[in-house]
């Protein structure tokens, strides 16, 4: 039999409608939810993943403000516009697209965004939030992760998940995210040594390296939740980090690429924009 598809489009969809809602409601009480996005440079993906985010928006009813720098953009410029965006009241959200370009230290700017903004979730405060049980605004894409898995496992108390890849965006906080819910987390990367004997333990595997069709169906536990994380682009199309067609035999459940992951990232910034706002403004839910 061949695994379910988790449709992320359909999800993504419901997600933003119910943040278009809240939105309408704040903006009735005088509020207009602020999102500024930077993007240093012209990398093509980058370029499509902010006009994405900005389109999000709009459909939702958040305003958005696009700023682009040239890709020679000094740090000291850019640390300067993030002080600005910090103080300004009309932004909730600020949003510095990654990758930069060298001569930027992507730390030092993360740093100097306010956690309060920081609908990515990656300002130290909000990682050790995130940690300790605490979270306030947590990263897109793995937010957007737990989303679905919540919709296919309902309960993932002592589940055995693996996730492949320690970025700081997607990685580190999925295993965290994990462990929050209660599941025996296992976190794989690339000095990992027997890695189809791990995968194939897990109930849940989230991959996230970035190398397309690495992950193939035997190295997944008949029936597994099988999360793609990976959008790589090969002669114009995109594709997974999972073989799709051999582990469609073996999975249970599985997320496609497109239209599993990719739209609960920017479904989830809207929904981290909604929350920026509440955070700011003190409103308990
Ligand atoms: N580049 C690729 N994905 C992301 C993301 O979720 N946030 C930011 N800031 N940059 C990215």
């Amino acid at each position: 039999m061949l695994s379910q598809i988790i449709d992320g489009k359909a999800v993504a969809q419901e997600i933003r409608k119910k943040v278009a809602a809240e939105v309408q409601k704040l903006r009735e009480s005088g509020t207009i939810p602020g999102l500024a996005v930077i993007l240093v440079g012209n990398d093509p993906a980058s370029e499509l993943y902010v006009n994405n985010k900005a389109k999000a928006c709009e459909e939702c009813g958040i305003n958005s403000k696009v700023i682009r720098l040239p890709q020679k953009t000094p740090e000291d410029e850019l640390l300067l516009l993030v002080k600005q965006l910090n103080y300004d009241p009309e932004i909730h959200g600020i949003l510095v697209q990654l990758p930069l370009p060298l001569q930027i230290r992507e730390r030092a700017i993360i740093e100097a965004i306010s956690p309060l903004k920081d609908v990515d979730g990656i300002h130290p405060e909000n990682i050790g939030k995130l940690w300790t049980g605490n979270a306030y605004l947590k990263p897109c894409t793995p937010y957007g992760c737990m989303e679905l898995l919540k919709r296919t496992v309902p309960d993932l108390r002592g589940k055995k998940a693996v996730v492949i890849g320690r970025s700081i965006l997607v990685g580190k906080p999925m295993a965290a995210l994990l462990l929050q819910e209660n599941a025996t987390v296992t976190l794989c990367h690339s000095y990992t040594q027997n890695l189809p004997g791990i995968t194939r333990s897990a109930d849940i595997l989230v991959v996230a390296i970035g190398k397309p069709g690495y992950v193939k169906g035997e190295m997944i536990k008949p029936g597994a939740v099988v999360i793609d994380v990976g959008i790589n682009r090969i002669e114009g199309k995109i594709t997974g980090d999972v073989d799709f067609a051999s582990a469609s035999e073996r999975a249970g459940w599985l997320t496609p690429v497109p239209g599993g992951v990719g739209p609960m990232t920017i479904a989830m910034l809207m929904q981290n924009t909604l929350e920026a706002v509440y955070g700011q403004k003190n409103i308990l839910r």
